[in-house]
Formats: structure tokens, C-alpha cells, sequence
């Protein structure tokens, strides 16, 4: 099944950005966009994942172009279906971690999956205060919070920029699994080729255009 599709996608901010890009992605299925800072990688995941509206083209989400949601169709979907891990984590800075897990759990129906948490290890670290985690810690909790959502995309910008080489493979392995075990996709922006070419397909954002290099 398709989740994503998108087709003929132009962006320009003060300048053009990028014009023309068309992508699809599948169940089960990953890609990575790479290409350098400030060519427009985290725009375009903004205008995949609905956040933006681009200037020209069309976005649909499981069969249905987003411009022909209605609001609460789109906040239903967001909410349910899509799951985005930012460049910066935006955890509840009072809250403890498992607080912040619960806010998912109850936005989403879904119970805390306590593997999940093991996985990540950060099991051990759930009574503490935002502010008391490390920058990996932070990252692993909002990781936790996207998937305790059970979404069926994943937009993830630079996911595992805070994480040490070892752990971070080892998130992207968890990823992988998720979207095999749950029919989900993932699309993943990222500057670490090593990390984008664990990707099913991989592509490169440069010279204004997307190209397919995987
Ligand atoms: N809301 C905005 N308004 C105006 N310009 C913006 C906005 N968001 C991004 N830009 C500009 O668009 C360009 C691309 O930004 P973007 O964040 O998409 O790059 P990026 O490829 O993700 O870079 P990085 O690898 O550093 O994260 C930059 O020049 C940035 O200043
Ligand atoms: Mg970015």
C-alpha cells in the first residue's frame, strides 16, 4: 500500500529551493534524503509530513491528496498516523520522561510499550525530569514518544544526531524493525551517509533537485 506520494513539489523561500520532486513511499518501506545543510532537506520533510504547504505540487497520505482533508480529517491523521522525531526534540520540559510517554498514550490510545523503552534504554531513566536527561536520553524519549503513537510514517530529522555512533545504529536497526513489524514507512533525513544508505532507497537534495542515488 501506498502511504505517501509526492508529486511535481516546488518550495522557495526568499530563494528557490527545490523545484519538481516526486516521491513515493511504500509499507514496510525506508528512505533516506541527504544533501547539504541549508539545501532544504528539513523544508521538505516539513511539507511531507503536512507541517508546510508548498508553493506548487501535491502531497496525498495514504491514497488522499492533503488538500482534500478537511481539518479534522488532517488533525485525526497527524495525530494518529504520523509520527515526527525534529532536529530539536520538543519534550515537555517539566514533565518527567514517562510523562511525556503518557501524553502520547493518551493522545494516541495506545499503551506505553515497555520493550520499547528497554530497547532504547531509557527504561531506567523514566522518572526523571526533562532537564535531568542527557541530550541522547532526551532524543531516545521523544524516539519513545513517536513510536509509543504507533504512527504509520515516521518523519525523522537528523534522529540520531546526539547519539554516539554504536547507539545510533542501533536506533536506526529499531526503526527498521518498527516498520517491518507495523506495515509503517519511514522517511529520514540525515548528513550521515553511513546512516541514509541503511535506507531502502536514498536520495540527494542538491542543485535545487531531488535525485534518487540508492
Ligand atoms: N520558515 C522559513 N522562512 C524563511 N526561510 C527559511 C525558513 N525555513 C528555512 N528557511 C531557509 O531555507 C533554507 C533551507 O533550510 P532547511 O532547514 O530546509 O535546510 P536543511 O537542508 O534542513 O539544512 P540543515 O542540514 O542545516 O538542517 C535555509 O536557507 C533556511 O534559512
Ligand atoms: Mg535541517
Amino acid at each position: 500500500m501506498n502511504l505517501l506520494s509526492a508529486q511535481n513539489i516546488s518550495h522557495s523561500f526568499e530563494y528557490k529551493l527545490f523545484d519538481d520532486v516526486t516521491l513515493s513511499l511504500d509499507e514496510k518501506e525506508s528512505i533516506a534524503i541527504i544533501g547539504m545543510s541549508g539545501s532544504g532537506k528539513s523544508t521538505l520533510l516539513h511539507i511531507l509530513s503536512t507541517l508546510l504547504q508548498p508553493k506548487k505540487g501535491e502531497v496525498s497520505l495514504f491514497g488522499t491528496k492533503i488538500t482534500d482533508l478537511d481539518k479534522k480529517e488532517l488533525a485525526l491523521i497527524k495525530r494518529k498516523e504520523l509520527g515526527l522525531v525534529f532536529q530539536s526534540h520538543y519534550l515537555f520540559k517539566g514533565f518527567s520522561a514517562y510523562e511525556n510517554l503518557e501524553v502520547a498514550e493518551i493522545l494516541s490510545q495506545q499503551k506505553i510499550d515497555t520493550k520499547l523503552l528497554e530497547l532504547l534504554d531509557i527504561e531506567h531513566c523514566m522518572e526523571q525530569k526533562v532537564t535531568e536527561l542527557s541530550g541522547g536520553q532526551q532524543q531516545r524519549v521523544s524516539i519513545a514518544r513517536v513510536l509509543t503513537k504507533k504512527p504509520r510514517i515516521i518523519f525523522a530529522d537528523e534522529p540520531t544526531g546526539n547519539l554516539d555512533k554504536t547507539t545510533a545504529t542501533h536506533v536506526m536497526r529499531l526503526f527498521f524493525d518498527y516498520c517491518q513489524e507495523e506495515n509503517a514507512g519511514m522517511v529520514l533525513v540525515t548528513h550521515d551517509e553511513k546512516l541514509a544508505f541503511m535506507c531502502d532507497k536514498v536520495f540527494q537534495l542538491e542543485n535545487k533537485t531531488l535525485t534518487q542515488v540508492k
